[in-house]
């Protein structure tokens, strides 16, 4: 058998190599020792999925003897979407998947080398999904306060495109060009559209030594920003985006990427003690000073952070289909569905009509490279939305009462707020280090958890899945503060 090279593959590919936990998780398995995974968030093992999708789905295989493509999947399909969501069956795009969106939104707008502005804390499957794509990250912060919740430091994004062109890009890389760019000339009006461009920015610097939660990322600062990609509500924080948003790309000319797929899984709790004590700031101030004790870490907080006069209990507007900047909505059937393996997902196109007119004849052109939905599940979808809010409502109800169950258990600890998605955070004692702290929970309360650095978190944050069943979730609950307060007490 021949051996492959080294150097083979490229570098964007390169394998990591497993953390300890990972290993030691592994070591679990092959003993055959079962742990509680509260990392996991596949709805199919948590008794989330509907049969009834089966059912459905079935029913559409026989029409799918004769393969009849179309780009952008069945109109039936993009109609359904349309009376659901709003807007026009021809502004919608079927995917794989919404990672599949992910990759060809980095096709159709950056140049390999070009940058995506992300959360952070946030979702760790973006940065590889755009280094997949030859796109690097970098990252703006949400910032956390205890208990009114996260709030989006508008000047990291603002640090980000508020700097000069420097390239002149147009809207769409050059390859998704070559399908728009008879576009460009016929419809643009320059006295009264837009002009999307790639913007400059500078070098941030982040206070040495301290490392806030939400420290940016920024090793890949001084190129060219091309979309700014909002998770609404983000993962795992469950914070909605900050409106704003919207104006910001629209004013920098800057593609905005509004990953909704948690949108409708909304949590209306409220938390409890507050972790500031001393908030000072005015309406019309730019900035909040907030200082206080950390009541999990016990450690000093004194920071500044951006007035946004908008707070997370507002409620959430979806940023798809809004004009104000040129904007890809992405949802799918993983969360809506519960239904991770149906592979269905969809862009949402929306913004000024130059632009859209430019990105909607490039993403025809990549949608048309790939064909890559599958057509029962294309010609099943508008009978398998009507099951989505019953999804929904299953899905929220879980989420409610395991949440409601951590506030009750971890009595001693902080859960933090949350206003949608799946995951909830908890801030514990720092004291381990975190592979350490993971290792342990193996060992002593049979829990995989995620350490906080998985998502940009402080070390001491756990990240937990609120999809178990709730017996289910309480025990480990119950495990885990019960293994804390031993860690506790031997350190
Ligand atoms: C914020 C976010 N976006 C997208 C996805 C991926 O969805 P899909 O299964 O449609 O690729 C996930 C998966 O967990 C997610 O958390």
């Amino acid at each position: 058998m021949r051996r492959m090279a080294v150097g083979m593959t490229s570098s964007r590919v390169a394998p990591g190599t497993p953390n300890r936990i990972a290993e030691a998780r592994a070591e679990f398995s092959a003993a055959g020792i079962e742990l509680t995974d509260l990392t996991d968030t596949n709805p199919t093992r948590h008794g989330l999925f509907d049969p009834a999708i089966l059912d459905i789905v079935a029913s559409h295989v026989g029409r799918s003897a004769r393969y009849d493509p179309t780009p952008k999947g069945p109109w039936p399909a993009r109609a359904a979407l349309a009376e659901r969501f709003g807007g026009d069956p021809e502004d919608y795009w079927l995917t794989a998947s919404t990672s599949e969106a992910y990759g060809w939104l980095f096709t159709l707008l950056c140049d390999p080398g070009d940058s995506v502005a992300v959360p952070t804390p946030g979702y760790p499957l973006i940065e590889p999904l755009a280094r997949l794509h030859s796109v690097r990250t970098c990252a703006y912060r949400t910032l956390y306060v205890h208990p009114s919740g996260w709030e989006l430091d508008r000047d990291s994004v603002e640090e980000m495109l508020g700097a000069e062109s420097d390239s002149g890009h147009s809207a769409l890389s050059p390859c998704a060009q070559v399908a728009g760019s008879t576009t460009q000339a016929e419809d643009a009006d320059p006295a009264t559209e837009p002009v999307l461009r790639g913007v400059a920015v500078r070098r941030m610097t982040t206070d040495a030594g301290r490392r806030f939660p939400s420290e940016p990322r920024t090793s890949d600062i001084g190129h060219s920003v091309r979309a700014v990609v909002s998770v609404h509500p983000n993962n795992p924080t469950g914070a909605y985006t900050d409106p704003w948003i919207a104006q910001a790309c629209a004013e920098a000319g800057t593609a905005l990427i509004a990953d909704e797929v948690f949108y409708p899984f909304q949590l209306t709790e409220t938390a409890r003690e507050p972790l500031i004590n001393d908030c000072r700031h005015s309406a019309r101030s730019r900035r909040i000073h907030l200082t206080g004790i950390d009541p999990a870490t016990g450690a000093q907080d004194d920071r500044e952070v951006a007035n946004n006069q908008w707070f997370p209990s507002d409620q959430p507007q979806r940023l798809s289909g809004d004009d104000t900047a040129l904007t890809f909505g992405l949802d799918g059937l993983s969360k809506l569905l519960a239904a991770p393996q149906l592979k269905l997902g969809w862009i949402r196109l929306s913004g000024p009509y130059s632009l859209r007119r430019q990105a909607e004849r490039a993403l025809d052109e990549i949608a048309d490279t790939y064909l890559s939905v599958n057509s029962p599940v294309a010609l099943a979808l508008p009978e398998l939305l009507t099951l989505a809010d019953s999804t929904i409502a299953r899905v929220t109800a879980r989420l409610t009462a395991n949440l409601a169950t951590a506030r009750e258990v971890f009595t001693d600890l902080r859960v933090r707020t949350t206003y949608g998605g799946w995951m909830m955070l908890l801030d514990v004692p720092p004291i381990l280090t975190p592979d350490d702290l993971g290792i342990a929970l193996m060992n002593r309360a049979g829990i995989y958890v995620h350490p906080g650095y998985f998502y940009d978190l402080p070390d001491s944050t756990l990240a937990l899945s609120l999809l178990p069943e709730e017996p289910v979730f309480r025990e480990a609950c119950l495990r885990l503060a019960a293994g804390l307060d031993v860690l506790k007490s031997e350190v």
